[in-house]
């Protein structure tokens, strides 16, 4: 459906530059589901608390260090249906995306430390995804079917896949 979308915006051009980026509505919602899923920093940098507060009956001393999970908020079945499922089609209307004011999606982060460089990789990673999904199709290696994809990460700073991404490129001849 992504590759099928950037084929049909880009098909009078024959490849992909920065003048179409807005009309590819469904590859946005892919990008937004995987930083849901897999949001490269997991736990945000951290905070302090200027006053006293109560969370879930707990007294949160003044000055605590807080840090926020946001793999776990991306995930979490109160604020997501199916929230392990990955289903770019949840941020089609648009009403929820990673800008920090959707608290329950926040793979840059919010506040005043927010991500600095959102603005700039957003496009930055649609074109990537773009034009690998416009010139191949993707298929997985030795039969493997994409319900059996193996997505686990490796936890540090960042997260990052476990076992390398392998995947067989068929040029696309438009
Ligand atoms: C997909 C790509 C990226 C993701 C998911 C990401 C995510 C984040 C997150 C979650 C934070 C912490 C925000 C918080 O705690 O509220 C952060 C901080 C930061 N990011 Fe990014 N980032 C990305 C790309 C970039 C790029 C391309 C740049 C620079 C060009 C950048 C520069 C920074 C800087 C300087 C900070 C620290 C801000 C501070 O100290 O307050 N990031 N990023």
């Amino acid at each position: 459906m992504a590759n099928e979308e950037v084929r049909r915006v880009y098909e009078n051009e024959g490849f992909v530059d920065e003048s179409k980026l807005h009309q590819l509505k469904y590859v946005m919602t892919v990008i937004q589901e995987t930083l849901r899923l897999h949001p490269p920093l997991v736990l945000l940098l951290p905070r302090q608390n200027s006053e006293i507060c109560q969370i879930d009956g707990y007294e949160i001393p003044l000055k605590s260090t807080v840090i926020i999970n946001a793999w776990a908020i991306g995930r979490h079945p109160q604020y997501w249906n199916d929230a392990e499922k990955f289903q770019p089609e949840r941020f089609i209307d648009g009403s929820v995306d990673f800008k920090g004011t959707n608290f329950e999606f926040i793979p840059f982060g919010a506040g005043r430390r927010i991500c600095p460089g959102m603005s700039f990789v957003a496009p930055i990673l649609e074109l990537i995804i773009a034009n690998l999904l416009y010139h191949f199709d993707w298929k997985l290696p030795n039969g493997e079917k994409p319900e059996d994809f193996d997505m686990s990460e490796i936890f540090g700073a960042v997260a990052r896949r476990k076992h390398d991404l392998c995947l067989v490129p068929f040029t696309y001849q438009p």
